[in-house]
């Protein structure tokens, strides 16, 4: 088979809908740091783990890697605006954004549809980008609607009512 197209790679991806999440920590130091990431899943059960993937080029990558414990915020449809926010590099991102200190004093949006807290579990090669791996500390779903990346657009979820049941 040839090599794979970076950008039909990019465009195939595009087509699979994703979460939006927030993804934060406080480095040594007292500094802040957060990314919007749709790299985010659950990954074990027994121990409760899931899993993130910062860019290795991301400002905020070293901070998550040595760092030992990070906030996921899974955003709510309204947080559109504060997905494209953290996700722009170079500026203030926590000034004027609606975080407050959440568990274990990370920043988190209180009006997250979920939040998940988490310890540092292992880090894990992933090409360009590092695998975190975190174990679970703390949830807490507040159910709000969900916001949903596809196609290269923020978006709601589709189908309601449900089509199907999985139990
Ligand atoms: C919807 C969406 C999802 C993203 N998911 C990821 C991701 O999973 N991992 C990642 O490294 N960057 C992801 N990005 C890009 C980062 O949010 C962006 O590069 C960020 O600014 C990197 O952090 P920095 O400001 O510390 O460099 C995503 C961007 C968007 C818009």
């Amino acid at each position: 088979m040839p090599p794979i197209d970076p950008a039909d790679f990019a465009r195939t991806m595009a087509h699979v809908p994703t979460p939006v999440t927030i993804v934060t920590t406080v480095d040594r130091a007292g500094q802040r740091w957060g990314f919007t990431a749709s790299s985010f899943s659950s990954l074990s059960l027994d121990p409760p783990l899931v899993l993130v993937c910062p860019a290795k080029t991301a400002s905020c990558h070293d901070a998550f890697v040595t760092g030992d414990r990070f906030l996921v915020n899974v955003l709510a449809a309204e947080h559109a605006d504060i997905a494209s926010s953290f996700a722009r590099s170079g500026h203030d991102k926590f000034t004027g954004s609606p975080m407050e200190p959440c568990e274990f004093g990370l920043p988190g949006l209180p009006d997250a549809t979920a939040r998940i807290a988490c310890t540092l579990h292992d880090v894990l090669d992933g090409g360009d980008h590092s695998i975190l791996v975190g174990r679970v500390e703390s949830v807490s779903a507040g159910g709000a609607e969900p916001l949903v990346y596809y196609n290269r657009l923020f978006t709601r979820p589709g189908a309601s009512p449900a089509l199907a049941s999985t139990s």
